[in-house]
C-alpha cells in the first residue's frame, strides 16, 4: 500500500496565515453613498489581514467620509484627484500595482460611468488602466438598483469580466424602508476579495456538490430522530471550494451554524429529501463531497398527529433510510470525483476501506469518533485519507478549515488525473 508524501506543509502554511492578504496590494475605491461608512471597516479589516490598501475617494465620497479616516486606518496616503501637480500618473501607478481593485460602495453613477468606459476621475481612470481583477459592491436605493439602466450597466460590467456582488436586502437609508440595495457586510466583501486573490485552482468553474449536517427523521409532526452533526465540516469544505473559484452547491440538513452569505444553500430535512437533492445535483456535478451525516434509520411509521403523553409508545419501530451514496451512484457523471466520510469507533481503517469500495468512492475521509478534537460539533478534526488506489495519509489535528483545504488539495490532484 502506497503512502502519500505528506503535503501538510501547505496545510501548516495555510493555518499560520493569520495575515492572509500579506503583501497583497488592494486598490479600494469608495464612491459617495450612505454605505461609505462601512468602507472604513473594510479598509481596517483588509489592513489587519496584512493587505496594503490604497484608497481612492471620489469627490462625492468625500462628502460622506474623510480622507483622514482612511489614512489613519490604512497607514497610507489616500488618493482623491486625477489631476494634481506631482501626481500626474497616479492612476497608472495605482492601477498597475494593484493585485485586485475593489469598488465598495459603488453608486449607480459609478456603475454607469464604469460601464461606459469613462475616465473623468481617478477611480474610473484606474479602472480602465488596470489588468487586475475588479470587484464591485453596489449600494443604492432599491428603485435605483431595480432600474433597467442599472440592470443593463451591471450586466455589461459582468460581461467584461467584473465581479459584481448583488446587494443585500434589508433596511435602506432612514425613511426609505427595506429592499435590495444594501452594501454586503465588510466580512462578505473580504471573502470575495480573498477568492479573487487565490492562486488559480483546477476547481475554478467546476461544479462541486457538498452535503453537510444531520438529517431529521420525523416521529410525529413535532418530534424527530437526529444526530450530533453540526455541519461545520461540510460548510468548511464548501467555503474552501468557493474560495478556489468552484461553483458550489451546498445541500444541508438542519445546521448548527449559519453558513456564510456567499454560499448557495439548498435546505433539506430528511435523508430521503437529501437523496433526491443529491440525485438532481449529480447530473451536472464534477465533484461530490458527502460530508453530511444522514440518518441510517427512521421511524417505520410517522404518526399523523402529535403522540400524546399518555399514549407514549413502549418502542418506536425503525426502518432503514436510504444510503445516499449507494442509491445515487447511477446518477454520477463519468469522471466525477466522489468523496465520502467514514465515522468509526472500531476497526477504523479496515471499515473505511470497506466503505470506500462498497460506495464506489475515489477518496474516503476517516474519522475515529473516539479521538478528542475530532468528529462532530467541534472546530477541529483529525482525519486519515484513503484513496481508491490504496494510498493513505494520516493528518495531524487541524482546524476544520484546514481539513477542508486538505480534502480539496486531494480532489484537485484527482481531477488532474482525469
Ligand atoms: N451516508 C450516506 N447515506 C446514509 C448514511 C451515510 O450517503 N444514509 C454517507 C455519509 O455521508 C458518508 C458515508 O456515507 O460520506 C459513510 O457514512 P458513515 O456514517 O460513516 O457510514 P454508514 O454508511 O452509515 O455505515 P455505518 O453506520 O454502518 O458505519
Amino acid at each position: 500500500m502506497a503512502t502519500w508524501t505528506t503535503r501538510s506543509s501547505r496545510v501548516v502554511a495555510r493555518s499560520s496565515a493569520v495575515r492572509p492578504f500579506a503583501k497583497r496590494r488592494i486598490l479600494l475605491g469608495v464612491t459617495g453613498g450612505i454605505a461609505s461608512y462601512k468602507s472604513a471597516s473594510l479598509a481596517r479589516l483588509l489592513t489587519q489581514a496584512g493587505g496594503e490598501v490604497d484608497v481612492v475617494l471620489t469627490r462625492s465620497a468625500q462628502e460622506f467620509v474623510g480622507a483622514i479616516t482612511f489614512e489613519a486606518l490604512t497607514g497610507r496616503p489616500v488618493h482623491t484627484a486625477l489631476i494634481a501637480a506631482g501626481h500626474a500618473l497616479d492612476h497608472i501607478k495605482l492601477a498597475r500595482a494593484a493585485d485586485v481593485v475593489v469598488v465598495a460602495p459603488a453608486t449607480a453613477d459609478l456603475l454607469a460611468r464604469a460601464a461606459h468606459g469613462h475616465a473623468d476621475d481617478l477611480l474610473t481612470a484606474a479602472l480602465l488602466a488596470t489588468t487586475a481583477p475588479v470587484l464591485i459592491a453596489p449600494a443604492m436605493n432599491d428603485r435605483m438598483w431595480g432600474h433597467p439602466q442599472t440592470t443593463r450597466n451591471v450586466a455589461h460590467l459582468r460581461e467584461i469580466g467584473y465581479h459584481v456582488i448583488d446587494p443585500d436586502t434589508g433596511d435602506l437609508a432612514v425613511g426609505e424602508g427595506s429592499g435590495p440595495g444594501r452594501m454586503p457586510e465588510p466580512e462578505t466583501i473580504m471573502a470575495h476579495i480573498g477568492r479573487l486573490l487565490e492562486t488559480p485552482s483546477p476547481l475554478r468553474g467546476r461544479r462541486v456538490v457538498i452535503t453537510a449536517g444531520p438529517t431529521r427523521e420525523a416521529v410525529d409532526p413535532v418530534r424527530f430522530l437526529s444526530n450530533r452533526s453540526s455541519g461545520k465540516m461540510g460548510v468548511a469544505i464548501a467555503e474552501a471550494a468557493w474560495r478556489r473559484g468552484a461553483s458550489v452547491h451546498l445541500i444541508a440538513g438542519p445546521l448548527g451554524i449559519t453558513p456564510p452569505a456567499m454560499l448557495e444553500v439548498e435546505r433539506v430535512e430528511s435523508a430521503e429529501q437529501m437523496k433526491d437533492a443529491v440525485a438532481r445535483a449529480l447530473a451536472s456535478a464534477d465533484v461530490l463531497v458527502m460530508a453530511a451525516a444522514p440518518a441510517d434509520f427512521r421511524p417505520a411509521d410517522v404518526a399523523g398527529s402529535k403522540i400524546k403523553k399518555g399514549a407514549a409508545p413502549a418502542a418506536i419501530p425503525l426502518s432503514s433510510s436510504p444510503d445516499i451514496l449507494l442509491e445515487t451512484a447511477a446518477q454520477r457523471r463519468k469522471g466525477a470525483i466522489v468523496v465520502g466520510f467514514a465515522l468509526e469507533t472500531d476497526d477504523v481503517i479496515a471499515n473505511a476501506h470497506k466503505k470506500l469500495a462498497a460506495k464506489g468512492l475515489d477518496l474516503i475521509v476517516v474519522n475515529d469518533a473516539r479521538e478528542t478534537g475530532a468528529g462532530f460539533e467541534g472546530d477541529t478534526n483529525r482525519v486519515t485519507f484513503i484513496a481508491s488506489d490504496g494510498s493513505s495519509e494520516a493528518l495531524p489535528l487541524l482546524s476544520k478549515r484546514d481539513v477542508g483545504d486538505a480534502i480539496l488539495d486531494r480532489v484537485e490532484a484527482l481531477l488532474g488525473g482525469r
